[in-house]
């Protein structure tokens, strides 16, 4: 573990009628007692018995307190923030005057959706309509799959998809493009009891450069329950799971923040890929794009600067 903590750049403050308000949370007027100077000296980082001297013998006790309790919410952070820490800001600057309803009431959302999804951008007098051409079929055909067959995929149809990912024999390059050719991004497989070919359940971790996946957990602790409720149902019906992890150790040395931005584009483009294999093999898939990631981060044992981005349910179409 690293030991130096850092103010979360996504965390604000504000001294409201002398308490301290972090985001939602109150720490009252014994918060307040400790700021600006607390934030000014986790700005740049700081090791926390270095923290703890520079405020008064007589208020450490809460001052202990305050910091395990700040380390819990991830306000002070000592690795990279998982994308929900990191983006959630945003919505405060985005200039949104939607209705709030639209999140709710499902007509609403329609309605919002096809706002957005026959939306022109640009409108002038010089357009070239373009040929309507025949598309691939892996483009035509391509929809996410939420409700999968319950036969097993074989074990040929899972090394297909999954081999997509391992590394070029003739060199160490990848069969997809990333920034500086560094492939950041770490592949999980959570495969059910008896949902793939001769593969015990259990998250494997794929291991790209002798094409294998190798038991890291039995996965017990990964159920419906780290779902939201909409997707229970996805998941439940699925054979195996593929999960992205940003390894920030693999680019963020050469590329710093950015590369952070270039795994979540790898990670898009892994997605396509093992998409139009699986179409390949009538192996259909769904992104979820969120879940309650603390349920089941124990089991991947992650370092420091791993983070968990995203998952694909994947199974049989029926
Ligand atoms: C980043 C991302 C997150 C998504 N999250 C979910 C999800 O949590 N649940 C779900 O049912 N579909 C999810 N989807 C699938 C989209 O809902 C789906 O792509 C969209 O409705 C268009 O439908 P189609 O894929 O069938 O063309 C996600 C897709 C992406 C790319």
């Amino acid at each position: 573990m690293k030991s130096m903590y850092f103010w979360s750049p996504s965390v604000n403050f504000k001294i409201i009628n002398g308490e301290l308000r972090i985001e939602r949370f109150n720490y009252g007027k014994k918060g307040a007692e400790f700021f600006p100077e607390l934030y000014y000296y986790t700005q740049d980082g700081t090791e926390l018995s270095e923290l703890k001297e520079r405020f008064p013998e007589n208020k450490r006790a809460f001052l202990n307190n305050l910091i395990k309790d700040l380390i819990k919410k991830k306000i002070l952070v000592n690795s990279i923030l998982s994308p929900k820490e990191l983006f959630y800001s945003q919505k405060k600057i985005f200039n949104d005057d939607h209705d709030e309803d639209m999140r709710f009431v499902k007509e609403k959302l329609e309605e919002f959706k096809l706002l957005q999804t026959e939306r022109h951008v640009v409108t002038g007098d010089t357009s070239y309509i373009l040929a309507n051409t025949e598309l691939p079929p892996i483009v035509e055909k391509r929809c996410s799959v939420r409700e999968f067959s319950s036969d097993p995929v074989s074990y040929s149809d899972l090394s297909y998809i999954l081999s997509c990912l391992k590394n070029k024999p003739a060199d160490h390059t990848r069969y997809y493009p990333s920034a500086g050719g560094l492939a950041t991004l770490d592949i999980y497989v959570h495969i059910k009891e008896g949902r793939v070919e001769g593969i015990d359940a259990g998250l494997y971790y794929y291991d790209p450069v002798l094409n294998s996946l190798v038991l890291a957990d039995d996965g017990k602790m990964i159920s419906s329950e780290a779902h939201y409720i909409t997707n229970r149902d996805i998941y439940e019906g699925s054979a195996f799971t593929v999960y992205f992890v940003y390894n920030g150790q693999a680019s963020m040395p050469k590329y710093g923040g950015m590369a952070y931005f270039y795994g979540i584009m790898e990670c898009g483009i892994i997605i396509s890929l093992l998409t139009a294999a699986g179409e390949k093999k009538g192996i259909g898939n769904c992104c979820i794009g969120d879940m309650y990631y603390e349920k089941i981060l124990p089991c991947f044992k992650l370092k420091d600067d791993q983070v968990l981005l995203h998952s694909m349910e994947f199974g049989k179409k029926r």
